[in-house]
């Protein structure tokens, strides 16, 4: 093995460090990962029927408010003046999201000033005034009253969980954000954009320095390479990124994870729903949103005659599924917490990433968080400053 620096995972996360790590120390650095392309669940690739970019793993929009972050990721791609909004279809009727003064109006067939819409809400969620609600359906009903929160709330959530909100833990939600303006822009962050070129020339442009090596379909855990986990661990500073129950052979019990399932479809139509994302909040649709794709990109000279469409369904992930969104029940954070240990006692092992640390992280925070590594960690060793862990 010719590496200074093995990376368990191209997400990223390991994509930031890698390059960090090859392009400021000029180490030799290998990153492995399991699946047949880089770039984690960033990754996408242009559908074949019609070139329209498809985000293979659920939709990514970027966004950020850390000057540093943007900095760093401008350098490798630029980026559209895309500004997510997502709608959302109750009764047959569509609505702007998240709830707003106009999605209150329209439910209400009301012209109420802001002042007199927070009075309204307020109190309609008198209604449980008093209670200290114990599922998420009275903890939902005492954040913004019986009607919003069961014609948007309720059946949506009820969709991402499998399980009814009656049966789900108010602490699932602390808060159900509703604003008294007519904005409905999705994100509040200072950048917002979509990589001009696409993610994955974006993400290809972080590995072209030469002393990084890409390792695809090679799985950590297996054997008969030369990074496997028995060959590297203890000889080599790695980074792991994946799950780390997983790396502890679940010893500790399986963390619990949300993950979807996209059922992809190329309609011979120009425009199926006029926008990039529009959720359906009644129980009769048994997906949560649909995905369109080509209204991510509309600077770009598409087909007309056709279009790519993503139904999202949600479930609790079993051992083999893609693990996307941490659960983080009171017995999650247990385990956590021992794996944490466990972890500590490992030599020279790095656990990063939404994997490797059992949190949700969007693209923006890891990134942040592998910048942090490279100088909290990386960097001090390979000077000879400290000890990796
Ligand atoms: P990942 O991208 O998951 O990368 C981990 C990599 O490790 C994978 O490529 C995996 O194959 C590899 N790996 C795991 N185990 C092994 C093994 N044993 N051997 C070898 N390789 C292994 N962020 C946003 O900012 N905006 C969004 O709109 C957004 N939408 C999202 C939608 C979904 C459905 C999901 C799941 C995430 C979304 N994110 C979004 C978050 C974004 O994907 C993450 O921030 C980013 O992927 C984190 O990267 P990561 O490197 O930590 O993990
Ligand atoms: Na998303």
């Amino acid at each position: 093995m010719n590496a200074d620096l093995v990376i368990v995972g191209s997400g990223l996360t390991g994509l930031t460090i890698a390059e960090r790590a090859a392009d400021e120390l000029g180490l030799k650095v290998a990153i492995i990962d399991r699946r047949s392309h880089i770039g984690g669940n960033a990754y996408s690739e242009n559908e074949e029927q019609t070139g329209i970019e498809v985000h293979r793993y659920g939709a990514h929009l970027f966004h950020t408010s850390n000057e540093r972050v943007w900095e760093y990721v401008n350098r490798f791609t630029e980026f559209t003046n895309y500004v997510h909004r997502v709608y959302t279809r109750h009764n047959e009727i569509v609505y702007p999201m998240p709830i707003n003064l106009g999605t209150i109006n329209q439910f209400f067939n009301a012209a109420y000033t802001p002042a007199e819409a927070k009075a309204l809400i307020q109190e309609q969620a008198g209604e449980l005034a008093g209670t200290n609600p114990q599922n998420l359906n009275d903890k939902g009903i005492s954040l913004i009253g019986r009607p919003l929160y069961e014609a948007f709330i309720k059946h949506y959530t009820a969709k991402q969980w499998q399980t009814d909100p009656s049966e789900l833990p108010a602490s699932i939600i602390s808060r159900l954000p509703v604003r008294y303006t007519y904005d409905n822009r999705y994100f509040n962050d200072t950048h917002e954009g979509l990589p001009v070129n696409g993610y994955t020339a974006w993400l290809e442009n972080m590995v072209a320095n030469p002393n990084i090596e890409v390792h695809l379909n090679t799985d950590f855990f297996e054997e008969g390479h030369e990074f496997s986990k028995s060959k590297v661990v203890g000889q080599v500073p790695v980074v792991y990124t994946g799950p780390i129950d997983r790396y502890f052979d679940y010893a500790e019990g399986d963390l619990s994870w949300r993950t979807i399932d996209l059922e992809e479809e190329v309609l011979p139509i120009e425009d199926f729903q006029g926008t990039s994302v529009m959720n359906y909040a009644d129980e009769k649709y048994p997906f949560t949103r649909i995905h369109e794709f080509r209204h991510f990109h509309p600077e770009r000279d598409y087909t007309k005659d056709a279009t790519v469409i993503h139904r999202e369904y949600s479930r609790f992930a079993e051992r083999g599924d893609e693990p996307y969104y941490p659960i983080n029940t009171a017995v999650d954070r247990e385990k956590i917490l021992k794996y944490r240990e466990l972890a500590k006692g490992e030599p020279e092992m790095i656990f990063a990433g939404r994997l490797g640390t059992y949190k949700y992280f969007d693209m923006h925070m890891a990134i942040g968080q592998a910048l942090s590594i490279f100088d909290n960690k990386i960097k001090p060793h390979f000077s000879g400053e400290e000890k990796l862990v």
